[in-house]
C-alpha cells in the first residue's frame, strides 16, 4: 500500500497551495489531484450540494488507489468532513483542513483569534465549534471575505486593488485585538504577506497548508504507510478544463503541472 498515491480534492485548482505544501514536507509521496471545476465555487453552495460532490469525489480518489484522503478545500471540511467520515470510515483515512489547525492552536496562548474564509465556511461555523470545544478560553471570531478569491484568481495580488479590498475586509472591527489570524481558504496563502503587512506583522498569520502537511506526515507514519519505494508519480484531475485553469494553477503549484480533464459527473 505504501506506493499509493496521497488523494487531494479540492473545488478547483486553489487546493494546489496544500498539495504543493504536501510535496516540500513528503516529497517521496505521489499524489492524485482532484479539482472539482466544473462545480467551484463551492464557498457559494449548500452543505447538500458540497456533500454530494465531496462523496462522488472520494469514489473516484479511491478508485486511484489513494491510501489516505485529504480535503484541501476549506469550503469541504467545514461542511462534509464529518459526513465523509461516516460514508468512508471504514474504508480509508480521511484528513481535512480544520482539526490540524485547531490542534496547533492547542498548543498557543492566544486570547483572541480571527477566522477568515468563504460565506460556506464562515457560515458552517465549523471553525468556531472546534476551537471553542479545543481552547475554551479563547475568544474565536469570523469574517466571510468572498470577494478574495476571485480577486486572487484574477491575478490582483501585489497592488492597489488587492490592497483595498484586503484592507476594508481586514479593519472590520470584529477583527480587532485579534492575535492570530486563521487563513480558512485555499486561496489565502497566496496573499498571506500582504495579510500580516496590514496588521503591521503584531499577527501571527496563520497558513494550515504547512501544519496540515505536518500532520499528513505523521498519519502516514504512524501506519507505516510512508512511501519508501522510491517511485513518486502525481496525477492532476480536473472535472472542468479550460486553459485558464492550467494557468492558475501553476501559480497556486509554485511549478509546472498538467491537467487532465475527468468529467466524473456526465
Ligand atoms: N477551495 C475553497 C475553500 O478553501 C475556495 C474556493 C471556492 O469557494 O470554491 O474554501
Amino acid at each position: 500500500m505504501n506506493n499509493q498515491p496521497i488523494g487531494i480534492f479540492d473545488s478547483g485548482v486553489g487546493g494546489l497551495t496544500v498539495a504543493h505544501a504536501i510535496k516540500q514536507i513528503l516529497p517521496g509521496e505521489s499524489i492524485v489531484y482532484f479539482g472539482d471545476t466544473a462545480h467551484l465555487p463551492y464557498g457559494d453552495k449548500s452543505e447538500e450540494a458540497i456533500r454530494s460532490y465531496s462523496k462522488g469525489i472520494t469514489e473516484f480518489l479511491l478508485d486511484h488507489n489513494s491510501k489516505v484522503v485529504l480535503i484541501a478545500c476549506n469550503s469541504a471540511s467545514a461542511s462534509a468532513f464529518e459526513y465523509l467520515k461516516k460514508e468512508f470510515e471504514n474504508r480509508v483515512i480521511l484528513i481535512d483542513v480544520i482539526d490540524p489547525v485547531v490542534e496547533f492552536l492547542k498548543t498557543r496562548k492566544i486570547n483572541r483569534i480571527g477566522v477568515i474564509g468563504t460565506k460556506r465556511t464562515i457560515s458552517s461555523g465549523t471553525y468556531e465549534k472546534k476551537l471553542n470545544k479545543a481552547i475554551p478560553a479563547t475568544t474565536v471570531v469570523s469574517l466571510a471575505t468572498p470577494l478574495l478569491v476571485p480577486m486572487i484568481e484574477e491575478g490582483f495580488i501585489f497592488d492597489d486593488i488587492s490592497n483595498a479590498i484586503i484592507r476594508t475586509y481586514l479593519s472590520n472591527e470584529i477583527l480587532e485585538g485579534i492575535q492570530a489570524l486563521i487563513l480558512g481558504c485555499t486561496h489565502y496563502p497566496i496573499i498571506k504577506n500582504q495579510i500580516s503587512k496590514i496588521f503591521n506583522f503584531n499577527v501571527e498569520v496563520i497558513d494550515s497548508a504547512r501544519i496540515v502537511s505536518v500532520i499528513l506526515r505523521e498519519v502516514l507514519d504512524k501506519n507505516n504507510l510512508l512511501n519508501d519505494t522510491g517511485i513518486v508519480k502525481d496525477q492532476f484531475f480536473v472535472s472542468d478544463y479550460t486553459p485558464y485553469f492550467e494557468k492558475i494553477a501553476k501559480m497556486f503549484f509554485e511549478g509546472e503541472i498538467n491537467l487532465q480533464k475527468s468529467d466524473i459527473w456526465s
